[in-house]
């Protein structure tokens, strides 16, 4: 491309672009300058090339702080009304999250309080949210419907999700997750449900773009594996990318269906298991980890994290904020616990919310690296250790924040 002139450069940083050509441990480049014009970085540079030196419009010396890639939370449902307080009570008094779904509670009781509630009011609930993510460092987000569960109370938690985005400049990619649990109406008929997502809901969102991919939740608790077959063929003849909730709580083989299909994720998977890592590991569909969940449900079994390091599986760590399971605003939070619980080290948790969450929201050409051509979308931090942005919590070493080649703090 051609490089110059360049609208603004960032000198002297240290850049850590996770470009997996760069040689260095987060692809650092340590002096060096990110070029950019309009929207897009145009070149990487070392501080002390011509092209920098002969540079004349805006600069931002960084002073050697660290540049990071904007980051991206690959999984939410940050989109609810009302609030699972008292499940969680009830599951701290030894009340099973399995049991409380079967009662009517859980993911159905905010499908109750969501269906109450206007448009404004999501949005009114959801937008702080948004915000706390934003401060730490998010420039885009996965948003899933999935509390609505009919066809119009689906599309309003997607219309929700797409004003938040316009409304805190940050990039959407909306999700359409009927497929989360079977709506009371349709009770002993999930297969009637099914064909509602499939025949009316699945072709509606497509034709309105409201939602880019589908997702299910593919679970003993929810909708079995030949379900979510009849829901990702109707996806995919709509060109709706594929993903879903899998292996969360007992091993269904959804990891495999979904490698089947192509899909961009399989999320969860703590109990997926070596043909679901092979499944993966041969078609690239990256694996999104959600720690936070784990955490808030006392699991016992975790991810197989370690064969899906030796296997080559993408994996990306995502908050999977949502009011049941991980009522957490926080993606650091979640990259901290991937660390300490799952075992990945801060620079697998810092590739997992850029480079591997980019690939898993299908815009690994435009998102997640430091390079020339991607969206000018970073995070200059003040930290002395990229680590520190993982270990330490409560504060937000945030120096700035660039959306778009222009700076948005929050
Ligand atoms: O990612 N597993 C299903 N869905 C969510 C939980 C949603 C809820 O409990 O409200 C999850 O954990
Ligand atoms: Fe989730």
């Amino acid at each position: 491309m051609d490089r110059g002139p360049f609208d603004h450069i960032w000198i002297h940083a240290k850049l850590a672009t996770f470009d997996p050509k760069v040689n260095a441990p987060c692809g650092l480049l340590e002096d060096y300058t990110l070029a950019v014009r309009g929207e897009t970085i145009v070149a990487i540079l070392p501080t002390d090339s011509p092209e920098v030196r002969a540079h004349r419009g805006a600069v931002t010396d960084c002073g050697g702080k660290f540049v990071t890639p904007g980051f991206i939370d690959c999984h939410t449902h940050l989109v609810w009304g009302g609030s699972r307080v008292a499940d969680w009570e009830s599951r701290l008094a030894g009340e099973p999250y399995t049991e409380i779904a079967k009662r009517g509670g859980g993911i159905l009781s905010t499908v109750r309080a969501t269906r109450a509630m206007t448009e404004d009011e999501l949005q009114l609930a959801a937008l702080p949210r948004l915000r706390a993510l934003v401060a730490e460092g998010v420039t885009c987000v996965e948003i899933k419907s999935g509390y609505g569960l009919t066809l119009d109370d689906e599309l309003k938690m997607l219309r929700v999700a797409k004003r938040v985005g316009e409304q805190l400049n940050v990039e959407v990619s909306p999700t359409l997750l009927a497929a989360h649990a079977v709506p009371p109406e349709f009770a002993g008929r999930a297969d009637d449900y099914v064909s509602l997502i499939a025949n009316e809901m699945i072709p509606t969102v497509a034709r309105e773009q409201l939602a880019e991919a589908v997702d299910v939740f593919c679970e003993s608790i929810a909708f079995a594996p030949v379900q979510c077959d009849r829901i990702f063929t109707a996806a995919k003849r709509h060109g709706l990318a594929i993903k879903g909730h899998v292996e969360q709580l007992t091993n269904s083989h959804g990891a495999e269906l979904i490698a089947r299909h192509g899909g961009w994720s399989a999320d969860h998977l703590e109990f997926l298991d070596d043909a679901g890592v092979a499944a993966m590991a041969k078609t690239g569909t990256v694996a999104v980890l959600l720690p936070a969940a784990f955490y808030f449900l006392r699991e016992k079994q975790k991810p197989p994290v370690e064969k899906l390091r030796a296997g080559g599986v993408p994996m990306a760590v995502a908050s999977d904020l949502n009011p049941g399971t991980s009522p957490f605003a926080s993606l650091r939070l979640a990259m901290n616990m991937a660390c300490v619980l799952y075992g990945l080290t801060p620079e697998e948790a810092l590739v997992g919310v850029t480079r591997e969450a980019a690939k898993a929201l299908g815009r690994a050409s435009r998102l997640g690296t430091l390079e020339a051509d991607k969206r000018a979308d970073f995070l200059v931090w003040d930290v002395t250790h990229l680590a520190e942005i993982v270990c330490q919590l409560g504060v937000t070493p945030l120096a700035e924040r660039i959306v778009r080649g222009k700076t948005h703090n929050a």
